[in-house]
């Protein structure tokens, strides 16, 4: 059964910034946009694994560090050309606290 996790308060992610959290689904990347919307999806690109926790963040996409692919932070879709997905995860904040669905 899935149960909401708490992974760290809202204010130890800067504006456009990621932290990773160590969980039984692997590594999962917490993303903050400019707007503080929360995302959280598999820190591991559709292309070759990288690490997306280490991209750029620009509206609700990122950027993945090794060869520059955009991933969707809504869906884990890469977007077009490209293709491939790796999976989301429900997010929250509640008081300032972040918890994602696992
Ligand atoms: S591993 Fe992400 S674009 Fe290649």
């Amino acid at each position: 059964m899935a149960t909401w996790i708490d992974v760290g308060q809202l204010d130890d992610i800067p504006k456009q910034g990621a932290r990773v959290v160590s969980t039984r689904s692997g590594n999962i990347a917490i993303f903050r946009t400019k707007q503080d919307d929360i995302f959280a999806i598999r820190d591991e690109c559709p292309h070759k694994k990288g690490p997306l926790s280490q991209g750029i963040v620009h509206d609700k996409k990122v950027t993945c560090p090794l060869h520059n692919w955009n991933i969707n932070l809504e869906t884990g879709q890469a977007i077009a050309p490209d293709e491939g997905s790796t999976p989301c995860f429900k997010s929250r904040v509640i008081d300032g606290i972040i918890s994602i669905l696992l």
